[in-house]
């Protein structure tokens, strides 16, 4: 996610800036940028780190005035380059914005105000707030910021300053947190806080649509009628690296936590009117029906989502799908052309094997579509086409918010699929875009039950293996946790197809043995009953991942049970795998592993 920060007081705004963005760093960035006023607005910003920024401000040194805002951009529209870097700034330059979100009619409203002669200087989303403000600024800022939040849409956290009223600073937010911080004759605005502990522990939380005007001894606040409202001062105990993760105790919590507010962004923006609406893509209907075949190529956790995308693809598309990992595909001769396409999967966007599998891909003539978290990375800009996830900065190695994202984009990808190539009735496309428009309430649902693993994972954390079993798309969602235990609480685990079991690895069950059985798809939740009776009588231990309906009939069989609420069948892994990341998670915790950052693995893996 991006960075705020603003400060009006006494003291010199820019070095207070500079210091509250490095506390924001962790949340991952690629440019940064200040403006302070000082007579005039003064805007400085550059792509790359924070210190590139602090060196042409010399510390601050260089950029006189007590009045600025701050932001660190984890870009989402407009790739990283210092024209796109915040503050952005109106046409006329009265006005200076931060923002952190996602602007969701930007295009509409940029548009709107180039036919009225405005010119726009980025590709941004947020540059369109700048500019609307100053479109409808008459002399009353206040006004201004209530008519740009009636219009736009999408998701905001806005820092603002206004060169005809250097003595505010004014924020609003929806959907996007922001914090005001109450000082002596000094006040703050902030994303998170972190940035602004060094000052003060007296904060008021805005909630969506309040706006806020800050003077160096008054905060007001107003509702979006330009009501004045009165707020609760909050006192934060946090210390400061409690307060980066946001009062977790580790990313991987916060950022499992993220994923119904990550999937709203990634969802939201990409369905209007009942219909995938995507944007970021030029592929035509005509290049899809000229399609004869399609590879998903991906690594680890990517890799995953793959699998999953392949029951959805032949679901619905009926068009035949190869899954790869890429340090394979990159070195088998796949059958590849002009009427291939190659979606590629990957959080980083950095990733070795999946760039090298990318380039071959292209060589040898096949359309590349790629799914990616970073924007602007590698493999984003060598695609043909890409799909941005806006899971925000995935801080944990243990993939979870990137998993989640990276599936509904691919449920978002068949759907407008199927749309384009005319294959699904009106009646059952929304069916699927109503279950897909529900994820995200439904993950917070499955989220809510944490004590309930914590529990098993009490019992269990010590046990030396454990194996996941599922079918079709539980044996999807199996390889996913199997990698999410193995990787972060160094238990060693397997997934099996349950049809395989006879097969083979049954004979690891032993007393004790646990076994994880994912018996969500409901086609084959008796063949899974038959595979969690044949586990049991080797004397395995079972934890059932199923529907609430099956509960009863899981409970006859299974030691404990976990329930999920029924949806679409391809989209059921994105529900399985939460109390699955949450038992990975506890049963780390429980070993003392160090659970963001687990031996032997680097978050993105730049080497072969
Ligand atoms: C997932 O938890 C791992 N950190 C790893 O498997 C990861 O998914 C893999 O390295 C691919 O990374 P990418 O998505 O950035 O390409």
């Amino acid at each position: 996610m991006c960075g705020i920060v603003g400060y009006i007081g006494e003291e010199q705004a820019a070095p207070f800036l500079l210091n509250g963005l490095s506390k924001l760093e962790y949340r991952g960035y690629d440019s940064a940028g200040v403006a302070v006023y000082d007579n005039e607005l003064h805007v400085v910003k550059s792509k790359g780190r924070l210190s590139v920024l602090d060196g042409i401000l010399q510390g601050g040194k260089a950029l006189p005035g007590t009045v600025g805002i701050g932001h660190t951009r984890w870009a989402t529209h407009g790739a990283p380059s210092d024209v796109n870097s915040h503050p952005q700034v109106s046409d006329g330059g009265k006005f200076a914005v931060v923002h952190n979100g996602i602007i969701e009619n930007y295009l509409e409203l940029k548009n709107h105000l180039i036919r009225r002669g405005v010119e726009f200087v980025s590709d941004t989303d947020t540059e369109v707030v700048a500019q609307l403000l100053e479109y409808y600024y008459r002399n009353d800022v206040l006004d201004a910021v209530q008519k740009v939040i009636r219009r736009v849409e999408g998701s905001y956290a806005l820092g603002i300053i206004c060169a005809d009223c250097p003595e505010k600073i004014f924020a609003v937010r929806k959907d996007s947190p922001l914090i005001v911080g109450a000082g002596q004759g000094e006040n703050f605005i902030a994303s998170d806080i972190p940035a602004i502990l060094s000052k003060t522990r007296d904060i008021y939380r805005l909630q969506d649509k309040e706006i806020a005007v800050l003077e160096r001894d008054n905060i007001a606040f107003f509702n979006e009628e330009r009501e004045p409202i009165e707020k609760q001062l909050e006192r934060v105990e946090w210390d400061v690296d409690a307060a980066e993760k946001g009062g977790f105790e580790h990313f991987m919590m916060k950022e499992i936590c993220e994923q119904p507010e990550a999937l709203r962004k990634t969802i939201s923006p990409r369905i209007k009117e009942n219909k995938v609406v995507l944007d970021d893509i030029s592929l035509t209907a005509e290049q899809l029906r000229d399609v004869s075949r399609v590879f998903i190529v991906a690594c680890g956790t990517s890799y995953h989502v793959g699998v999953v995308a392949k029951y959805a693809f032949e679901k619905l598309l009926k068009i035949p799908l190869e899954v790869d990992v890429a340090s394979e595909f990159r070195y088998r001769d796949p059958i590849l052309d002009e009427h291939t396409l190659v979606i590629i999967i990957s959080q980083s966007g950095e990733t070795a094997d999946t760039l090298a599998a990318l380039r071959m891909a292209k060589k040898s003539g096949a359309r590349v579509l790629s799914i990616v978290n970073v924007v602007g990375s590698t493999i984003a800009n060598e695609s043909d086409d890409v799909l941005y996830t806006w899971a925000g900065p995935e801080i944990a190695v243990a993939s979870t918010k990137a998993y989640s994202t990276q599936l509904a984009v691919i449920y978002l990808i068949v759907l407008y699929m199927a749309q384009e190539l005319g294959v699904l009735s009106d009646k059952e496309r929304k069916e699927y875009l109503d279950d897909l428009q529900r994820l995200p309430d439904l993950a917070e649902s499955c989220l809510a039950d944490k004590e309930k693993i914590q529990y098993f994972a009490s019992r269990y954390f010590n046990a030396g293996d454990m194996y996941f079993i599922g079918r079709n798309v539980d044996y999807a969602a199996s390889l996913e946790a199997s990698l999410k235990l193995k990787e972060i609480s160094y238990i060693h685990s397997e997934a099996y197809t349950g049809g395989e079991l006879k097969h083979g690895p049954i004979s690891l069950i032993e007393d004790g043995t646990l076994v994880i059985a994912i018996c969500t798809y409901d086609r084959l939740f008796d063949k899974m009953m038959s595979n969690v009776k044949e586990v049991k009588a080797r004397g395995a231990v079972v934890l059932g991942i199923t529907t609430h309906d099956r509960e009863e009939a899981f409970r006859q069989e299974g030691d404990f049970r976990f329930c999920i609420p029924k949806i679409t069948d391809f989209m059921l892994p994105s529900l399985s795998i939460l109390p699955l990341q949450l038992f990975a998670y506890y049963c780390a915790s429980m070993k003392g592993c160090d659970i963001d950052k687990p031996r032997n693995l680097a978050k993105s893996v730049t080497v072969e």
